[in-house]
């Protein structure tokens, strides 16, 4: 059906031609519920009509420039995000996508630290290409320098006594060659964990004292989706460097690496030099600009904790044998799923998931994983969280 697209995924896609909201209509005219926020990029729903008027605005003034020239637009969106950032930056730019940021934040560290190793933990997916994908979880490639980490929600847990030597037996002898330690505050692709803090707190203190950097990935975490602005504000860590994607558009390609001008300076701006086609354009930068003043002006966080509350109860009142794990951080749900009667895990993934989209319910899936994946748009209302549930329980009775 579509012979003309480079096949890059393993199914047909279905065929869309408008979206509002937490909806998606196919060009049959069914509607879908949007749980996956489109690929987790729509934190304040389709077509926001703020956003889209911002953006309508901007392509009558400016779209695109050359180097030589920057637009206001782009500064005021960078005023307007250091402002709004939980702990002191005064450095930012913006490029297109989540991965090119990614590689960007960690040759970024590789120059102001003059060191080259990278440490990350297991189960971050960090990005697409370069360096960003070989720390991620998809790659074995530097496997020696990938932490395993407790996943623990007690603040007053023991986690930390119990894996310190480990950690120092990693970190041991290379810290000085390390540029980075850079991770997801909440692992998303890798199976929605959210990393121990007191044992992320004593990897960056280390990191840190010895001169490395702390780069935290809120591509998929920022703006709101683990419940408080970043995902590292759970962590209690004071990150030098904050990479966001996403939902910074809300469906529109631009991220952004922001640090401080500390770590800049240790660099010139020749070694630093950057000059990707889209880097800093101005319909980016106004996109970005108001997707952050709605979060502030409607209070769009603390909006969604009610909602948070109501979908995480929801979940985990699921009594279905198939059912052996519910996880959740702040809008971020999965559910681990296990054999059941002469159905295999693979095969109930694969099940529900296409028997919700049917039911008119979009959820995200991670086969290997043997996981259902729910990150819906944070502005979901009452109805439609009273659609998801109906539809879920009519799918997962006739199992
Ligand atoms: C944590 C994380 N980092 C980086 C990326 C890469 O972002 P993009 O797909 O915009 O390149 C993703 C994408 O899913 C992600 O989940």
């Amino acid at each position: 059906m579509f012979e003309q697209i480079i096949k890059t995924i393993e199914f047909e896609p279905i065929l869309i031609n408008k979206s509002l909201g937490s909806w998606i209509w196919d060009t049959e005219g069914k509607k879908y519920l949007d749980c996956e926020s489109g690929m987790w990029c729509l934190n304040l729903g389709h077509n926001h009509p703020r956003v889209i008027q911002a953006a309508k605005n901007q392509l009558d003034e400016i779209i695109h420039r050359n180097k030589s020239f920057l637009t206001p637009i782009t500064l005021e969106t960078a005023d307007v995000i250091l402002k709004f950032m939980p702990t002191s930056f005064d450095r930012i730019t913006f490029l297109n996508s989540g991965s090119e940021a990614m590689e960007f934040a960690i040759s970024f560290a590789k120059k102001v630290t003059k060191q080259e190793k990278i440490l990350s933990l297991h189960d971050s997916y960090l990005g697409a290409y370069g360096k960003a994908k070989e720390s991620s979880y998809t790659s074995l490639d530097q496997l020696e320098l990938k932490i395993p980490y407790p996943v623990c929600y007690d603040e007053n847990c023991d986690c930390l006594e119990s894996t310190r030597s480990a950690i120092d037996s990693v970190l041991d002898g290379i810290i000085p060659e390390i540029a980075c330690f850079v991770l997801e505050p909440v692992m998303v692709s890798g199976g929605v964990f959210k990393p121990c803090s007191q044992f992320i707190q004593y990897i960056c203190d280390k990191i840190q004292s010895n001169g490395g950097l702390v780069v935290v990935d809120e591509v998929t975490t920022g703006l709101g989706r683990t419940g408080k602005k970043f995902g590292y504000e759970h962590l209690g860590i004071n990150p030098d460097v904050v990479v966001l994607g996403k939902a910074l558009g809300n469906g529109y390609p631009i991220s952004a690496i922001i640090t401080s001008s500390e770590h800049e300076s240790k660099c010139s701006s020749s070694e630093l030099y950057y000059a990707q086609s889209h880097q800093l354009d101005p319909l980016g930068a106004a996109v970005a600009k108001e997707v952050v003043k709605i979060f502030e002006e409607d209070s769009i966080i603390e909006r969604n904790q009610s909602v948070i509350l109501e979908l995480d109860q929801f979940f985990k009142s699921l009594n279905y044998s198939f059912i052996g794990e519910v996880r959740s951080v702040g809008m971020i749900f999965a559910l681990k799923l296990k054999d059941y009667e002469n159905i295999n895990t693979v095969e109930l993934v694969v099940k529900l998931k296409n028997e919700l989209l049917a039911e008119g319910v979009l959820v995200g899936y991670n086969i290997g994983k043997g996981l259902l994946r729910l990150l819906p748009p944070l502005t979901m209302n009452a109805e439609e969280i009273q659609f998801l549930k109906e539809k879920m329980r009519n799918v997962f009775c006739n199992i």
